[in-house]
């Protein structure tokens, strides 16, 4: 049942084997890179709860993971990005090399505040691992990923983590939603 299209989806933007492929790449050069280092991967809640689950599974390397839940600022977010932390991390990541596991990066202002944050508490490295990055003609993120999957069209998808109101996080697929189910 889970491979049928669901009626709200419009149309599929990465199947679950384009997910495979694009996450086990992204493991493979994680683990070459952070040989030996004991990366600690950081998800933000909620979106990236399903990428990491799958990314850490295909990372050869020890390594540790972590979350992270914040909240917009209402209009803040905006201008400056600025988020209200709602869980932090457990981890105490001075020293270690950190990677925070997006699933889509957009504006990246959230990411931008996120990383100011952690900057501060003095870890070796750190560094982004983005699922996909939305392809928007007029904007760059305000971050840079060190680690893309893949490029999604400027429409609103869903699934893989991903949702509207809560909805289509468990579809194993990515896909544009229907205009007609938001409008
Ligand atoms: P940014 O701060 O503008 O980069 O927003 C990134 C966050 O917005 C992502 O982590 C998602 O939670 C959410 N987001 C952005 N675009 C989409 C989308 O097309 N579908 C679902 N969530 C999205």
């Amino acid at each position: 049942m889970t491979d049928q299209l669901h009626p709200d989806i419009e149309s599929v933007v990465l199947s679950k084997q384009d997910i495979q492929d694009i996450v086990d790449r992204l493991g493979r050069q994680i683990s070459e890179d952070y040989e030996g280092k004991n990366p600690l991967i950081i998800a933000v809640l909620r979106g990236a709860f399903v990428f990491m689950a799958d990314l850490v599974r295909a990372i050869s390397i020890p390594c540790t993971v972590d979350f992270m839940a914040v909240s917009s600022y209402g209009s803040d977010v905006t201008s400056s990005g600025r988020v209200r932390i709602l869980k932090d991390l457990d981890t105490d990541i001075e020293g270690r090399h950190v990677i925070i596991a997006e699933d889509i990066l957009d504006s990246g202002l959230t990411l931008s505040y996120l990383i100011k944050l952690l900057e501060g508490r003095h870890p070796a490295s750190l560094s982004i691992c983005a699922f996909s990055i939305k392809d928007v003609s007029d904007k760059t993120p305000a971050v840079n990923a060190a680690y893309v999957g893949t490029h999604v069209p400027d429409a609103f998808v869903v699934g893989y983590g991903l949702d509207y109101a809560e909805r289509y996080r468990n579809l194993p697929y990515v896909g544009v939603l229907k205009p007609e189910v938001y409008s």
